[in-house]
């Protein structure tokens, strides 16, 4: 029998899913997506609700996690689960990732002003969202208007960059996680600041395999691929490396075939594109979990997702946050009991 590798037992084990109670704290989960929040916070023993447009990504949610997942387009004054403890989500990133052209506020696709208005409606204990780093630089007027809709609604805001690699994550992704809570709050500990796991410990013996639907790199896409590495001045060719965490794995470096696409050079020298698991293992999703749709439409909710590991220490921290005796509401932060018509014009 082959070795277990250790990194698939840390998932397995941190990611199971313990008996739904009703007792458990009721989490919203705001463009849900297939469900990589939400598995921390189900595996952190909160009960959780989606809500996401795509069809796939709803099935893989449903199939995979214990809440349910509704499908519909978002828009502000929706009717969504009453009684949630907490809302999460990730509103969507395209405004403020560089391949969405950072349209902030102009872009349609925006996300944030239904967030806020589904916190000003239904006033959880705690918010939480996550989005792309680069909107607390091009995007941060907009990013300081979103703190200041929170603290109008009587929240303490505070933010975070989150190396996925520091928390038993293989891949160094950083994202912007802002809380918006009534008390005090606090991050959850760096577990593996100093020994993360490397791509190698993530994939075994994956990384030198070939499966018959492998899709290599033709010689074409070598040549491209060489030209893009010398134009951008890599020093270290942008093959994953087994002996570090991955770097951050997206939707476009999964499924597209770009210079930047994640690819395994292969003992015989011939470059591969990676998998879907492959692309799942390096986001912390354990083997049991199953994506639905096409090939595209997997990579593009792994890429998209929060990796459940990285889910799970954050959920453990709002989990630690709930249980403490700063409930509820302190004279500092009175937290308001109605929706209130917020001032900033963009809400
Ligand atoms: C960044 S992904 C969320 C990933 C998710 N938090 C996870 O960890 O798996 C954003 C999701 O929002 C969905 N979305 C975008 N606009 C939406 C809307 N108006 N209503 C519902 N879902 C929407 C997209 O389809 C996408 O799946």
């Amino acid at each position: 029998m082959r070795n277990r590798l250790p990194y698939l037992d840390f998932i397995e084990k941190e990611l199971q899913l313990p008996e739904t109670e009703l007792s458990q704290p009721l989490v919203i989960d705001l463009f849900a997506g297939c469900g990589g929040l939400a598995l921390g916070f189900e595996a952190a023993g909160f009960r959780t609700v989606g809500y996401e447009k795509l069809e796939d990504a709803c099935a893989t949610y449903r199939h995979n996690l214990l809440g349910s997942c509704h499908q519909l387009t978002l828009i502000r004054q929706q009717d969504l689960v009453e009684g949630a403890a907490v809302i999460i989500g990730g509103p969507p990133c395209q405004p403020f990732s560089v391949g969405g052209h950072q349209l902030g506020l102009r872009d349609s696709r925006d996300g944030f002003p239904i967030f806020i208005d589904a916190v000003n409606r239904y006033r959880p204990q705690l918010a939480l969202f996550e989005n792309v780093r680069g909107m607390l630089f091009r995007n941060k007027a907009y990013f300081e208007e979103i703190v200041i809709a929170l603290k109008e609604l009587g929240y303490i805001v505070e933010w975070d960059i989150l190396n996925a690699a520091h928390y038993g994550v293989p891949q160094r992704r950083e994202r912007l996680f802002c809380v918006a809570h009534r008390g005090r709050w606090t991050w959850p500990k760096k577990t593996h600041l100093n020994s993360p796991y490397t791509a190698g410990e993530a994939l075994g013996e994956l990384a030198f395999l070939a499966p018959l639907d492998s899709k290599f790199l033709t010689p074409s896409m070598d040549e491209y691929v060489k030209k893009y590495e010398i134009a951008s001045k890599c020093i270290r060719p942008r093959d994953l490396h087994l002996d570090a965490p991955s770097r951050t794995v997206t939707c476009r470096n999964l499924s597209a075939p770009t210079g930047d696409m994640l690819r395994i050079q292969l003992p015989d020298g011939r470059r591969r594109r990676l998998t879907v698991r492959e692309g799942a293992r390096l986001q912390s999703f354990p083997d049991w979990f199953e994506f639905k749709g096409n090939e595209e439409s997997q990579c593009n909710q792994i890429g998209n997702a929060v990796p459940p590991i990285l889910a799970k220490a954050i959920a453990c921290s709002v989990k630690a946050y709930l249980d403490s005796s700063e409930q509820p509401a302190s004279e500092e932060s009175p937290l308001l009991s109605q929706p209130i018509q917020l001032s900033l014009k963009l809400f």
